[in-house]
């Protein structure tokens, strides 16, 4: 897996072909993406136009989606893989992930968050992650997912799924920055062989008050890229604070996905190959670690009573 991966949580249709193009350019070789981002079929577009011209081929890119919380039955996971692999018009894809621990019912196929006439969202409180995992082995066995893994899982659910495999997760994605440091969830991958992806590695600064809000109490969170111990740390390498952030991720061994839709955002973001943060700078921001996380799905009623959220609120 190429350390380095363009995410695209909130890439729209329109901006696909313009964002997969400069990326390539500039040198991404990994995107990714998830069946609930809507956006796989523009990006599976993009990307079939680019593998027709003949430079860049299918093997050279490596494609990450991920079954939605709407297709957390065992039954479901083919049918779901196979939608994301019809959107994104290939064959297969090098790596599938379960994105959420817990599961909602299915509507519809598309709507990934239903509701009922109330508004409260459709909780499915029947998730079995190890039958979900059973059938995700089976997608490796069909060549539809070159790779497993998982995406918001905690330790104890990673460790039930190593507990009883076949395949071991091969990856795991978690939120993971400068504020958020996850020393203890990285650790217990890393002696376990599998390896970390970090999503949002800048701290989201794009998510909005109102997101904010449903993930936790009603407090103002700093902006990690506002931090001004990133900034000091910038100046000193000549660097810009998206590029220390990025580093400090990819130096502690983790892969990074930040998102962009930003054409000299895209290319700056990727420029970390030709400098190393000193042990002393690391340190310093080791030092930033304030547990505030983004993305806790506090949004969705009921979470708490859904017998997998451990890990997911807290
Ligand atoms: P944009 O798409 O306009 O570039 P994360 O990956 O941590 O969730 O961050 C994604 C958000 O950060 C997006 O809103 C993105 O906006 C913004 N972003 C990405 N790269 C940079 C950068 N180098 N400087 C500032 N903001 C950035």
């Amino acid at each position: 897996m190429p350390v380095f991966g363009l995410g695209t949580w909130m890439l729209t249709i329109d901006e696909a072909k313009d964002v997969v193009n400069t990326a390539l350019d500039v040198g991404y070789r990994h995107f990714d993406t998830a069946f609930y981002y809507k956006n796989e079929n523009a990006i599976g577009s993009a990307l079939k136009e680019v593998f027709a011209k003949g430079e860049i081929k299918r093997e050279d890119v490596f494609i990450v989606t991920k079954l939605p919380p709407i297709g957390m039955r065992a039954k479901d996971v083919k049918h779901f893989l196979k939608l994301s692999l019809d959107n994104l018009q290939m064959d297969y894809v090098d790596l599938y992930l379960i994105h959420m621990c817990f599961g909602l019912q299915n509507v519809n196929d598309t709507d990934c968050f239903p509701t009922d006439s109330e508004g409260k969202h459709l909780m499915d409180m029947t998730t079995n992650l190890l039958e979900i995992w059973r059938e995700m082995e089976e997608m490796v066995d069909l060549g539809w997912a070159k790779s497993i893994g998982v995406s918001n899982f905690s330790i104890g659910q990673i460790q039930r799924i190593l507990d009883n495999c076949r395949i071991k997760p091969a990856n795991t994605q978690f939120e993971c920055h400068a504020y958020l440091q996850q020393n203890e969830l990285v650790d217990f991958c890393h002696k376990n062989g599998i390896t970390v992806c970090a999503y949002s590695p800048l701290g989201c600064p794009g998510v909005t008050t109102d997101l904010r809000k449903t993930s936790g109490p009603e407090t103002e969170f700093p902006i990690l890229l506002n931090e001004q111990l990133i900034s000091e740390i910038a100046t000193k390498y000549n660097k810009d604070p998206a590029q220390i952030l990025l580093k400090f991720l990819l130096q502690r061994g983790l892969a990074v996905i930040p998102k962009s839709s930003n054409l000299k955002r895209i290319k700056s973001n990727i420029n970390v190959f030709d400098f190393q943060l000193e042990s002393s700078d690391m340190e310093k921001i080791r030092t930033l670690d304030k547990h505030i996380r983004m993305f806790s799905f506090r949004f969705l009623h009921n979470l708490e009573k859904h017998p997998e959220c451990e890990g997911v609120i807290d």
